[in-house]
């Protein structure tokens, strides 16, 4: 066996932090992620089956990964996903399992998923109308959504995160009915600037709203916001920056993709419903480890995968400048 090494890559980013897309599908089609019609779906045949993702992460764990979490598409559209966080939660070293979900399935399953051994779960949701709603996802659901999110609070999730994508000319006057559900409602609101990631590749620097604009809204219609001292604003930690609206309610975060690139504190990696492991949500490369999975492979081969994936990775993300080329897989089919 390869000694237990952590994954530091060779800009000394240490990784411990795995995605994990259990499907490509979705109930709804974000313009920020998927075609509206006509999306070509993997084969069932080309998802990792739950014990290859178990066997997988058993393999990693011993490097250092102790932070889950499960993505889409939609990971609740995946069937009896709940007997997934149990095998997951149930491998010695996994410290934290978390869940990215639409939300609209959510009322359903909240329950089982926390008898499971989730504990985070954020949802998807960019608008607090049922109008809105349909302008970024192209289908219903808003309802669901909401009562998804109630539900999640119910069962005992803590924390219950928003992730709101802002998009300059539809975010806008979604922000302050966004400030005071966060402060009703204990759900801290992250907005995340709209990334180059979108299938219809329309995505133009010009539709970012960008975190500034937001904070200076948030801060001049309802109250002013403080940031928030967290593991992230020390460098480690998630990719949000989180403010606090000053009389001390309301929590909302912030993720700068964008205009503030976080790439060099970036810990994280993501394995694709299909088996490929990706270093970077811009990647333009991948590696191949359901055929290691598929093949009988030894551990070792796994191991010796995974650490060559992390030394391939790049310094960071190239939006921002005219070099940036958009990778194939649009967002749905890499697991945000
Ligand atoms: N830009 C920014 N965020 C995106 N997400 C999906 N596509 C994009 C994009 N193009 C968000 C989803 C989800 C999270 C994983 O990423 O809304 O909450
Ligand atoms: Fe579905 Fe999430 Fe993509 Fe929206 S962002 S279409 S909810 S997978």
């Amino acid at each position: 066996m390869l000694p237990d090494l952590p994954l530091i890559d060779s800009f000394g980013r240490l990784h411990n932090n795995l995605r994990i897309s259990v499907t490509d599908r979705c109930n709804i089609r974000c313009f920020y992620c998927m075609p509206a019609e006509d999306v070509q779906f993997m084969e069932k045949s080309e998802l990792l089956t739950f014990e290859e993702i178990e066997r997988f992460v058993r393999v990693v764990v011993p490097l250092g990964i102790d932070k889950l979490r499960l993505t889409g598409g939609e990971p609740l559209v995946r069937r009896e996903l709940h007997t997934l966080v149990r095998k997951l939660a149930a491998i010695p070293g996994v410290k934290d399992i978390g869940l990215t979900t639409n939300g609209i399935l959510l009322a359903d399953q909240a329950e089982l998923l926390y008898q499971a051994g989730l504990r985070r779960i954020n949802v998807s949701l960019d608008a607090l109308s049922p109008e809105k709603f349909r302008k970024f996802t192209r289908r219903e659901g808003f309802e669901q959504a909401l009562a998804g999110i109630e539900a999640a609070q119910r069962a005992g999730f803590d924390p219950v995160k928003i992730n709101a994508v802002s998009v300059r000319g539809l975010t806008e006057e979604e922000l302050v009915p966004f400030g005071h559900f966060a402060r009703k409602t204990g759900v801290e609101v992250r907005f995340i600037e709209y990334m180059p990631l979108d299938a219809d590749n329309t995505w133009e620097r010009g539709k970012v709203l960008f975190a500034h604009e937001i904070i200076e809204t948030l801060s001049s219609s309802i109250m002013p916001l403080i940031p928030v001292a967290t593991e992230s604003a020390q460098g480690h930690g998630g990719p949000a920056t989180e403010f606090v609206f000053a009389d001390g309610i309301g929590r909302i975060g912030l993720i700068a993709s964008v205009s503030q690139p976080f790439c060099l504190s970036c810990n994280r990696i993501r394995l694709t419903a299909d088996g490929k492991l990706r270093n970077c949500l811009f990647s333009l490369e991948e590696t191949d480890v359901r055929g290691l999975l598929r093949e009988q492979g030894h551990d070792n081969e796994l191991v010796a995968a995974v650490r060559a994936s992390i030394l391939a990775k790049k310094e960071g993300h190239e939006i921002n400048t005219a070099r940036f080329i958009q990778p194939t897989r649009p967002m749905h089919s890499i697991g945000g």
